[in-house]
């Protein structure tokens, strides 16, 4: 039976307490996680997308968030604790290095963490190293195109968050594909849009119609790629 703010199906639960409203995407909706998969969440802050993974692995799998911030374990916790799972564990540990053991994961999700990881190529080279072989991760994150205005550079702060930290676009896709992953592709691609209004409190006019036609700006993507099996 759900209580207040909680729902559950069969297939997902959601728990709103665990939801601070700091993802950008959906990665579980694309990550094809299965009845018995071990998952880990990279930065799993208040626990959201652990639980929702732990709904679609079922009592035979296992989940584990990682989170490099005490108070964000301790939340997470206690939101666990509430709902009882025996099959899911927090870790304090930095995505850079993870507390998690080589070929150990079947799917790795994220949600609006690796732009704050300053070096992203560590990030993908310790993905690509828990996961097991043929395992696969499915991530959504903050990326650029192109180069904001730098007036426009707190305001994009403000509506998207994580700004400061996002890798351009192709440098993203670069770092998936340096670390050894294969079979990418991009589930969601969404452009944070700034009203004409807003823009005109940083910029005058000329300067808006050449921030437009430049199509510079931040974007959410969710993207999924494969770590190769052992015979490819
Ligand atoms: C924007 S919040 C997203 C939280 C959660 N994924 C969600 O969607 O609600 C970013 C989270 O990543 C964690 N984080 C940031 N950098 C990290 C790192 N290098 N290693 C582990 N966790 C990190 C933060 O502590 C925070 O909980």
């Amino acid at each position: 039976m759900s209580s207040p703010g909680q729902f559950s199906t069969p297939a997902v639960v959601y728990d709103a307490g665990a939801d601070l409203g700091l993802g950008c995407g959906l990665p579980t909706q694309f990550a094809a996680i299965t009845e018995g998969n071990v998952v880990l969440d990279l930065g799993s802050g208040a626990g959201n997308d652990v639980f929702v993974a732990r709904s679609l692995v079922g009592d035979s799998g296992k989940v584990i968030g990682v989170d490099m911030t005490e108070a964000m374990i301790a939340q997470a916790q206690q939101n666990l604790a509430k709902l009882g799972y025996k099959n899911i564990e927090f870790r304090l540990g930095d995505i850079e290095s993870l507390p998690v053991k080589d070929n150990e994961i079947d799917v790795v999700v994220s949600n609006c963490v690796l732009n704050l990881v300053p070096n992203k190529t560590k990030a993908f080279q310790e993905i690509y190293r828990v996961l097991k072989p043929g395992g696969h991760f499915c991530i959504s994150d903050i990326v650029l195109r192109g180069e904001l205005p730098e007036k426009l550079k707190s305001l994009a702060e403000l509506y998207a968050g994580c700004v400061a930290g996002a890798l351009q676009y192709d440098e993203y896709l670069h770092a998936i594909r340096e670390a050894g992953f294969v079979d990418l592709e991009i589930h969601k691609d969404h452009q944070y849009i700034v009203p004409n209004a807003t823009l005109a409190q940083y910029l005058n006019q000329e300067d808006i119609q050449i921030y437009r036609q430049s199509n510079a700006g931040v974007f959410s993507i969710t993207a999924s790629a494969r770590k190769p099996s052992r015979t490819e």
